[in-house]
């Protein structure tokens, strides 16, 4: 355990899921608040927003609710505020914080003390040393909440911070404002500047317990755990700090030495997942094909012991060059009549039925555009399932113009006059009207259908789902439900499919992709034992932002240049996400330059291990249920 460790200078647990991580994070907290209620003290709690902390404040919410754990003792502090901002916009910490907890406690108003992003910038430094006095006047912070921010900030202090700064105003880094501008609409509505507790704050808290979630934040975790001091990382000041813990998931340690490459920090317990993730890795490093590796190069780089259990690199070599070189196939499906020992898919069940579940509608195509066609182009019965409407990706002046087509076409719709005068109307603050969003969701729902259509599949195999958990209008999403699950499960069982493929998007935990995926789940866990099921199997392509690594890869369906274009042309469909999109993020690329992007170096990839070389590559990995 010690020696695993041993790069490591921030105590750290991973666990498999955030929730069970979240419910421990929010029993410590309870427990806090009862042991200094018993000794008749306040609770002092240093808070955080952002996504990272909901799941604990639902279930200190939860525990206040059924087993009547009481905040009447705790003081709250909050890390930051935007600046300006008013309370009552809905994009306010004092709006988030008082949505996912303090309006469903009991803890008192004047306990809670939250940055004030409408203060003046006269009164704004003595605001500051204000909120610290009252912070040192309550006792000091007993335990503070933190999250991350891929800047490697805490609170907003962000690179450049120094280790003793207080409570301040500062200009928020780029980066952090990109992270911001889905919840925002856009980066330019994003405040340049926030309040927020100086990093000598946070240290003053007795206990920090810092979240991190998914695998965006993979790469900043490394950093402030591995990684020497320094402001250009002010996580990394955590280190100097004797009573932190970070708690977080398998995707954000995912980066973590020993987590990545466990054979460099221990002797490892080596089954065939781990030989081929640790052999691609030698290959990538020595920048040698599988074939080339010598016993010198195992030697050398922490694998002896693999060398040691597999007789000489020579065997070793061949035996993972296979196992790569049977993940490819160009029958997604299964080949009918062939031996399908080595092959991904099973040859039996020539026509076989399949469900493509999409989270928004497009990244069926996005992700799987190369297969999907190649599954229709075989013969199979290939049944499309958009889980989400995806309405609200689509921009105002995209509904402006459809409605005022069909106004034009047809003047005396009274819906349509009503959606225009919404979308003319309409403020920052202003959530889409019922109707707006109908047209919006229609407008992605016949993309859609140009995309299929030009895939070849039949109308009537194309279903629009609507999950409700996406219906709020905004960008926070309501928790999934029974009936999302009851309508997944009623497709499965209608269609009964020997595959389905899904989006295993896991790098952004509160998103659209993972919710999907959470609700796929759920309803295999409910349809697990029917008979039908026995034959049906899982393939998980990841969504618009990542792709598998080479080692996860199990089914890797190569493209050729022809190919490549049906797929750009099939994604050209979605009209209302191109140039410039909502939801860009921070890659500036249109969504067919990124899917090409993606499957050429998965492609490369492939070809730098020693394998054919092919023009793109799709991947998948299965999952087992
Ligand atoms: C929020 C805060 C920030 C966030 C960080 C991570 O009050 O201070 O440091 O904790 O930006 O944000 P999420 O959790 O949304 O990834």
């Amino acid at each position: 355990m010690f020696e695993e460790t041993r790069f490591e200078k921030i105590h750290n647990v991973i666990f498999q899921d955030s929730t069970e991580a979240s419910i421990l994070v929010a029993q410590e907290i309870a427990a806090l608040i009862r042991d200094k209620e018993k000794q008749n003290k306040p609770c002092v709690l240093g808070l955080a927003t952002g996504s990272s902390p909901i799941k604990v404040y639902e279930e200190l919410v939860r525990m206040h609710r059924e087993e009547g754990l009481s905040f009447a003792n705790v003081i709250t502090f909050n890390l930051d505020e935007y600046l300006p901002m008013d309370k009552g916009n809905i994009q306010s910490y004092f709006y988030f914080m008082h949505e996912h907890l303090f309006n469903h406690i009991d803890i008192l108003e004047e306990h809670i003390n939250i940055p004030d992003g409408s203060v003046s910038s006269e009164d704004l430094y003595q605001y500051c040393i204000d909120y610290e006095m009252k912070i040192k006047a309550a006792g000091g912070l007993d335990f503070q909440l933190l999250g991350i921010g891929r800047t490697g900030h805490i609170g907003f202090n962000e690179p450049g911070s120094h280790y003793n700064s207080s409570t301040r105003s500062i200009t928020l880094d780029h980066i952090t404002r990109v992270d911001a501008a889905p919840a925002f609409l856009g980066i330019e509505n994003v405040p340049r500047k926030a309040i927020t507790m100086g990093i000598g704050t946070v240290l003053s808290a007795k206990r920090i317990v810092l979240l991190g979630w998914g695998g965006n934040k993979a790469e900043i975790l490394k950093e402030t755990i591995e990684g020497e001091i320094t402001p250009e990382v002010p996580a990394t000041y955590l280190q100097n700090h004797d009573n932190t813990s970070f708690i977080i998931d398998e995707a954000a340690a995912s980066e973590l030495t020993r987590v990545k490459t466990p054979w460099l920090v221990t002797n490892c317990v080596w089954n065939d997942d781990l030989k081929l993730k640790a052999v691609v890795w030698l290959s990538e490093l020595t920048e040698k094909p599988f074939l080339k590796l010598t016993d010198k190069d195992y030697n050398n780089n922490g694998m002896s012991g693999l060398l040691t259990e597999e007789g000489t690199a020579y065997d070793l070599n061949i035996k993972m060059f296979n196992k790569l070189q049977h993940t490819i196939t160009g029958w997604p499906g299964g080949k009918p009549n062939a031996d399908d020992t080595n092959r991904p898919e099973r040859a039996t069940i020539p026509k076989k039925r399949v469900i493509i579940f999409s989270p928004h509608p497009d990244d069926d195509v996005i992700s799987m555009g190369g297969t999907f066609d190649r599954l229709v182009e075989q013969g199979h019965e290939v049944h499309v399932a958009y889980q989400t409407s995806g309405n609200i990706a689509v921009s105002d002046e995209e509904a402006l113009k459809f409605a005022e087509i069909t106004q034009s076409l047809c003047p005396e719709c009274e819906e349509t006059a009503a959606i225009i005068s919404f979308l003319k109307n309409k403020t920052d603050h202003d959530i889409d009207s019922v109707e707006v969003r109908k047209l919006k969701g229609l407008i992605r729902r016949s993309e859609s259908l140009g995309a299929t259509r030009y895939f070849g599949l039949d109308d009537a195999n194309v279903h629009f789902l609507d999950l409700p958990f996406y219906e709020t209008g905004t960008i926070k999403k309501n928790n999934i439900s029974q009936e999302d699950i009851d309508i997944m499960c009623d497709i499965i069982s209608t269609i009964k499919p020997h595959q389905i493929y899904a989006a295993g998007d896991l790098a952004d935990p509160h998103g659209t992709h993972k919710v999907c995926l959470d609700a796929l789940f759920e309803s295999l866990k409910v349809l697990k034992t029917e008979s039908y099921m026995d034959d049906c199997w899982v393939w998980l392509y990841r969504g618009a932002w990542h792709e598998w690594e080479s080692y996860q890869i199990e089914m890797a369906v190569p493209m050729s240049p022809d190919q490549v274009l049906r797929k750009r042309h099939a994604i050209f469909y979605h009209q209302s996400q191109k140039d410039g999109v909502m939801f860009q993020g921070g890659d500036s690329r249109e969504f067919w330059v990124r899917a090409e992007d993606r499957n050429r170096l998965t492609a490369k990839k492939y070809n730098d291990l020693g394998l054919s070389e092919y023009a793109a590559i799709e991947a998948f990995k299965r999952y087992h249920f």
